[in-house]
């Protein structure tokens, strides 16, 4: 049956990189299809961006203008929804700002954005009841964040547990699989346009932090200040940890994770040991996954490309498509309060795991024991232990995986090592999941 089109949905797009050059690409590449759900089309009307004469990944349709003034974007009546893609704070924040003031829908896939200042964006958006999504600043194409606000609702979360940052987890694994060194492996991420503009966000862990913040929110109806979250990046993960890793049966990821005990929040975002025998261990290359488990639903396991410009472009149009249908006031963090009150953090220190140390010591008699004394005294038993490898400069490896310890027992543990004048500076830390 042919119905008449109701008018078009009329995009204002910031940004022309990786991300806003992938969803004009699947805007070109599904316009059919897309029209065919919604009952209109979606267009791009003005595209902004810094540099006027680069060049483009894609022929932007005739009728479309590109322009250097975001003025153009957030003071024309004729756009509906601004799509910002340009990422950063200061500029996305005053673009998101005027376009909510406007009266515009928003879609963004700036996590750092929303992690900083997303309480202040939400709080305008609320007032003006209007749409800020941003389905793509989580993992991608995993539809993590309507996940969390609708699919699973009705649940308490009891845990969200993730490799949230496709570029670490790119670097990681090609250094695990192919040996490939840290800085190639990263420059690869770059050239495949999975990294930040500042890639540091994302080899520092600040990028899975963004992610985890964004999560929190929708998880649980809090906010958390980015600095009360403790964040380690993957810079000291080497080849050799990788291996011996593997010898114990488990991965190296980055993970982001939350767990609630009894409405206090236990949140961090470190390198891990993963077992093998754990589906995240399984997680390759630019891929993202998150493990939900929810007091109802149990453990649920999303998994898909987790950066990228097609795979991004489709977690935003899917937030396009859910504005350009909505009857209602749109749902913005899931919750109705606003704003919403801080989350309460367990003392990182509290946080009770197994541990991975490598000490890199003196070959000589006595180390083992005074290592091993150290442990007892602090509570930590040892699950395992390899001594490895011929004298370097009459140096060895010693490597312990210790059964669960809370992290403060581990730090006193590092601290009487630390001083210890056989064991070289720099003792490896690493928690196991
Ligand atoms: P990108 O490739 O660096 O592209 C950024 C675009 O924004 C460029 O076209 C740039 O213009 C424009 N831009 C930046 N600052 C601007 C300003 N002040 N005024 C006007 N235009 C400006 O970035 P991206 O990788 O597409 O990422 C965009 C956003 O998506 C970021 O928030 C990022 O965190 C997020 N994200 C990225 C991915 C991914 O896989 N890349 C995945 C999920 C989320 P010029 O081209 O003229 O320089
Ligand atoms: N730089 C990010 C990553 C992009 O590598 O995961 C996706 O958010």
């Amino acid at each position: 049956m042919n119905q008449a089109l109701a008018a078009p949905v009329r995009i204002g797009l910031a940004g022309l990189g990786t991300v806003g050059s992938g969803l004009v690409a699947v805007l070109q590449q599904n316009a059919d299809w897309i029209t065919g759900r919604l009952g209109r089309a979606v267009t791009v009307k003005t595209v902004l961006v810094r540099d006027l004469t680069k060049p483009r990944a894609v022929t932007l349709g005739p009728g479309v203008s590109l322009t250097a003034d975001a003025e153009a974007l957030v003071s024309d009546p004729d756009i509906d929804i601004v799509v910002e893609l340009m990422g950063g704070i200061d500029a996305a924040f005053a673009l998101i700002h005027k376009a909510l003031s406007a009266g515009k829908h928003v879609v963004t896939a700036n996590k750092a954005l929303l992690a900083k200042r997303g309480p202040e964006l939400f709080a305008l958006a609320a007032a003006k009841g209007l749409g800020l999504y941003y389905e793509a600043s989580c993992a991608g194409a995993v539809p993590i964040v309507e996940t969390l606000k609708s699919s699973l609702a009705g649940n308490r979360i009891k845990s969200i547990i993730g490799i949230l940052n496709g570029t670490a987890n790119y670097i990681l694994s090609s250094m695990s699989e192919k040996g490939l060194p840290f800085a190639d492996a990263l420059k690869k991420a770059q050239e495949l346009g999975y990294a930040e503009a500042d890639p540091t966000l994302d080899i520092q862990g600040y990028d899975a932090a963004h992610k985890l913040i964004v999560l929190i929110r929708l998880a649980y109806g809090r906010n958390l200040p980015l600095e009360k979250l403790p964040v380690e990046g993957i810079t000291a993960v080497t080849p050799e940890d990788i291996r011996f890793a593997r010898e114990f049966g488990y991965a190296i990821k980055l993970i982001g994770q939350v767990r609630d005990l009894d409405g206090r929040l236990a949140a961090g975002v470190w390198p891990m040991l993963v077992h093998e025998d754990f589906l995240l261990a399984s997680v390759k290359g630019a891929f993202n996954a998150v493990r939900v488990e929810g007091n109802a639903s149990g453990p649920i396991m999303l998994h898909g490309k987790g950066a990228g410009d097609l795979p991004t472009a489709s977690a935003v149009l899917a937030d396009i498509l859910a504005l350009a249908r909505q009857g209602m006031i749109p749902n913005n963090t899931g919750f109705l309060t606003e704003p919403l009150p801080e989350a309460e953090l367990v003392d990182p220190d509290d946080f009770i795991s197994p541990h991975y140390i490598h000490f890199t010591v003196k070959d000589q008699a006595g180390v083992m024991a005074a290592i091993s004394k150290s442990m007892g005294e602090h509570g930590v038993s040892i699950s395992q232990a390899v001594q490895k490898g011929v004298p370097e400069d009459g140096y060895v490896s010693i490597v312990f995986l210790t059964h669960e310890a809370q992290n403060r027992a581990i730090t006193g543990v590092l601290t009487d090592t630390d001083a210890m004048a056989f064991i070289k500076p720099g003792t490896v830390h690493f928690r196991v999941l």
